[in-house]
């Protein structure tokens, strides 16, 4: 009997930061600390605690976008297949372990699947047993960091891109950004389109409680991205110094996350300083809520022409589809 060799997934590091880029983020990290209010950008939330961490929310009972979302694509998910079509190229945007994308692969047929996340060593044991268990689709793991720049390695995408951005992550990003964002895959998915996940306007008391959990696991998610920041700029933060604060601001239709400090006090870092009075707030993370025409309107802005949206019964959250003719 001839054996038939397994399929393997390739893997491309497209963008690794150099020592260059890493002293440009600790001098936007430490600016951002000196600012009044200061601020930390969210992506401090992800070393590798804060990712379990993030891992841990998706799972709490009062965080309703994971597994609202997971019911609209179970729901929905032949309906998605009809609009973007079998034979695809799906390119995946922050595949993290790829299981969602995974999940919907007997409905969206494709032929192609990129994954894409920051580091390939983040999904590199995840795409080999998703590869094993899909060996008819060619699979590729790219590393780079998809909000900076879209552009993928030539000629990864020989069929129609059909990219895939679930989990409301375009939330982080203020709409002025999301635009910008949205523009640029619309400018890559040319004949495709984009399967996202937003979540939507509700009530502040459900939103409140979403991003400030009865168990403290998204207190513990921000507070973490103190010793992150340590590690970075080797600061001193003392994470039983400070509270966490996640209020809804209903004229920016977002939630915003804070650190605030429980007593005066100071921070240092080998060529810095900063003072905090009690009270005072550094500001984490924005995650804004849209209206279902509100972000129509952005994907339309975008260059994305009409196409669907499916919504839970309860208005929480929206799964849209935007052709890209
Ligand atoms: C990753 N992102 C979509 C999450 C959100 O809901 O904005 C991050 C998060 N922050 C606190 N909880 C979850």
């Amino acid at each position: 009997m001839t054996q038939v060799p397994a399929r393997a997934p390739r893997f491309v590091q497209a963008h690794l930061a150099t020592p260059a880029d890493l002293a440009e983020d600790r001098t936007a990290l430490q600016a951002g600390l000196l600012r009044t209010p200061a601020s930390v950008s969210p992506k401090y939330f992800y070393d590798r605690l804060g990712s379990r961490l993030f891992e841990a929310i998706t799972e709490l009972p009062e965080y309703y976008p994971t597994r609202t979302e997971a019911a609209i694509f179970a729901a929905h998910g032949a309906a998605m297949a009809q609009c973007a079509g079998s034979g695809a190229t799906l390119v995946d945007l922050g595949a993290g372990n790829c299981a969602k994308a995974a999940s919907l692969f007997p409905l969206l047929e494709p032929s192609r699947y990129v994954a894409v996340d920051i580091s390939v060593d983040f999904m590199r044991d995840a795409l080999r047993d998703v590869q094993r268990e899909y060996p008819q689709i060619a699979m590729t793991g790219v590393g780079m960091d998809f909000t900076r720049s879209i552009e993928l390695p030539a000629g990864l995408i020989d069929k129609r891109p059909l990219f895939f951005y679930p989990g409301s992550s375009i939330g982080n990003f203020t709409p002025a950004d999301a635009l910008a964002f949205l523009r640029r895959v619309r400018a890559q998915a040319g004949g495709g389109g984009l399967l996202i996940g937003v979540d939507l306007v509700k009530s502040r008391v459900l939103l409140e409680r979403a991003y400030d959990d009865e168990l403290g696991v998204t207190a513990a998610f921000n507070l973490n991205l103190l010793r992150h920041v340590n590690a970075q700029i080797g600061s001193d933060f003392h994470p039983a110094d400070w509270r966490h604060v996640a209020l809804f601001d209903e004229a920016a239709s977002r939630i915003e996350m804070h650190l605030e400090a429980r007593r005066d006090l100071t921070v240092r870092w080998p060529n810095g300083q900063r003072g905090f009075r009690a009270g005072e707030r550094m500001h984490t993370e924005n995650s804004y809520k849209y209206t279902p025409a509100g972000f129509a309107a952005l994907l339309a802005e975008a260059g994305f022409a009409p196409g669907e949206r499916w919504v839970d019964p309860n208005g929480w959250f929206a799964v849209f589809w935007a052709p890209a003719r």
